[in-house]
């Protein structure tokens, strides 16, 4: 039986395989701020891609060559998740992709061990598939090459280098766009940047490449040229797909790779029993994973490291950042959720809005216009309508009234509510935190509490309402009375009508001034 490629990668010589991920340069045709290899594809790094290609194959062997923004080149790999660790190595100055793989060289050196082949790879080159690697890999075996590449035949080859065959069709070299003749700009067949070269070889023809091009640059593709000079064998793998090979260079080229792989994100989780009811408009980073017979609605949004449990329906126009959702969780239309634990049987929405740290335990329920901060909502209990909950901690089966508000912020430091199990908060509630409401206690509606509530205790904490009885006929007695004397037609001031009306007898005794409170005297008009 033939051995499995995984058999195969475990022995040697594969287990002599070392990688280098190419991740210096600016990208100057993306015209942007941020080093190329750091714009986002489905939410991660494009290097990372590389990289991760280069850890599957190559374990610990792998080398990353950073440069421009080499710091936030490292920091993104390191803040990859990944255990497999890799050796990073500046280069200073971009000199071409030949000087960049040069650089490598001393941290293999360092390993103490010759590893007897190695793959390059661009930073710059996403949609590439494992098995094509794997591929490439077996057919550098297979045919004891030097050097192997890949290839692809894309219909715009401009600006790629394209790859010169020889009458018998044997790779001869690759020329560079910038350098290539007439005749050579009309080959299609491109080099998609992809190598693997044997370990003695690679370093050794390193050493002789000249910068003698268009762009004064050491060029990686020099050693193809190189090898057939010695009489060694290339050879090259075409990809099924040319757009597995596409370099990103432009915006539109990094539009175009962005789409490719969200399609491929889409279909793996339809695979795996999701429902997408318009995987069009559904926009899935390369980190999310989500559980069976979950449904997802047009216009959905699923970012960073967010993990969705099993059943869970997602509504439309709905953004779910780096946050856990449980089983059968339902999030309603026109929600926005980042960083917050959602425990199984939560509910959320429409247009609600959790924050960083917000925590839904089983069974409870964020209704429409409701935004939480770092608070934590305990099982089965609601906070149904219009409220902001921050810094807060509430219990189990709490119901929080329309309207409810944690004054957390005093404007200068943060404070925390902390409400427990069983209390009811009526609605139009203000909490002027730090305040702390006791198991079971009541909170009358329109309450500002700024104390603490025992245990099953009744908080009323408002104004008593003052009744006056007639006074509305007599405002409008006496509106229709200045009405006809008055501006005919014009709009009511309520406060003079009032002022000219006499102060009739309530249900609550009207507060006297105390004796020797001086009061401003009422000037008459
Ligand atoms: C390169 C190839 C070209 C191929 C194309 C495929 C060379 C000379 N040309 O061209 O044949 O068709 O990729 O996409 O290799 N980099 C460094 N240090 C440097 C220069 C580049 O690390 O000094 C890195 C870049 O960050 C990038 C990768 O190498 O990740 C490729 O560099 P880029 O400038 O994009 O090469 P292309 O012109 O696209
Ligand atoms: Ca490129």
């Amino acid at each position: 039986m033939k051995q499995s490629l995984n058999e195969k990668m475990n022995k040697s010589p594969l287990a002599g395989l070392g990688a280098v991920v190419m991740a210096a340069g600016l990208g100057k045709r993306m015209k942007s701020k941020l080093a190329k290899v750091l714009h986002s594809v489905a939410g991660r790094p494009m290097v990372l891609y590389a990289v991760d290609l280069a850890r599957q194959l190559a374990s610990e062997h792998v080398a990353v060559v950073v440069g421009y923004q080499g710091k936030e080149v490292r920091t993104a790999i390191e803040a990859s998740g990944s255990h497999a660790p890799v050796m990073v190595v500046e280069q200073t100055q971009q000199l071409g992709t030949g000087h960049a793989v040069q650089q490598a060289r001393d941290l293999f050196k360092r390993l103490g061990k010759t590893l007897s082949t190695y793959l390059i790879l661009n930073g710059d080159t996403p949609l590439l598939q494992p098995a094509t690697l794997q591929a490439l890999l077996r057919l550098h075996q297979d045919e004891q090459a030097a050097v192997t590449l890949l290839t692809a035949t894309p219909d715009d080859p401009t600006g790629y280098g394209r790859v010169v065959r020889g009458r018998d069709g044997r790779v001869q070299k690759i020329v560079e766009d910038r350098d290539a003749t007439g005749a050579e700009k009309q080959i299609h067949e491109i080099n998609v940047g992809t190598y693997v070269t044997d370990g003695p070889f690679l370093f050794d023809a390193l050493d002789k490449l000249q910068p003698r091009n268009a762009q004064g640059e050491y060029y990686l593709t020099d050693i193809v040229a190189l090898a057939v000079e010695r009489g060694l064998r290339v050879s090259a793998l075409a990809v099924h797909e040319a757009a597995e090979g596409m370099g990103i260079n432009t915006r539109e080229q990094l539009a175009a790779a962005e789409q490719t792989i969200r399609r491929r994100i889409c279909a793996h989780w339809m695979q795996e029993g999701v429902t997408l009811r318009n995987p069009a408009t559904t926009s899935i980073d390369a980190d999310v994973a989500i559980g069976r017979d979950t449904v997802i609605h047009p216009d959905v949004t699923l970012e960073g490291r967010t993990i969705i449990g099993e059943d869970c329906i997602i509504r439309s126009q709905t953004r779910i950042s780096d946050s856990t959702l449980g089983h059968r969780v339902v999030v309603q239309d026109h929600c926005v959720i980042r960083d917050s634990r959602l425990e199984d049987d939560a509910a959320v929405g429409p247009f609600a809005h959790l924050r960083p740290g917000a925590v839904l335990r089983r069974a409870s329920k964020v209704g429409n216009f409701v935004e939480m901060k770092k608070a934590e909502l305990g099982e089965g209990s609601k906070a149904n309508h219009l409220s902001y909950l921050g810094d807060a901690t509430i219990g189990k089966g709490v119901n929080i009234g329309a309207g409810t508000i944690t004054c957390n912020y005093d404007g200068h430091k943060k404070h925390e509510t902390v409400i427990g199990d069983d209390v009811f908060v009526g609605s139009d509630t203000q909490f002027v935190a730090p305040v702390t409401i006791g198991k079971g206690a009541v909170i009358a509606a329109g309450a500002t509490i700024t104390a603490d509530v025992p245990p099953d205790t009744l908080a009323i904490a408002r104004a008593p309402q003052v009744n006056r009885p007639g006074w509305a006929s007599r405002r409008r007695a006496l509106a229709a009375e200045s009405g006809k004397s008055e501006v005919r037609g014009s709009r009511l001031e309520v406060g003079s009508v009032e002022s000219r009306m006499k102060q009739p007898r309530t249900s609550h005794p009207v507060p006297r001034t105390p004796k020797g409170v001086k009061t401003r005297k009422r000037t008459r008009g």
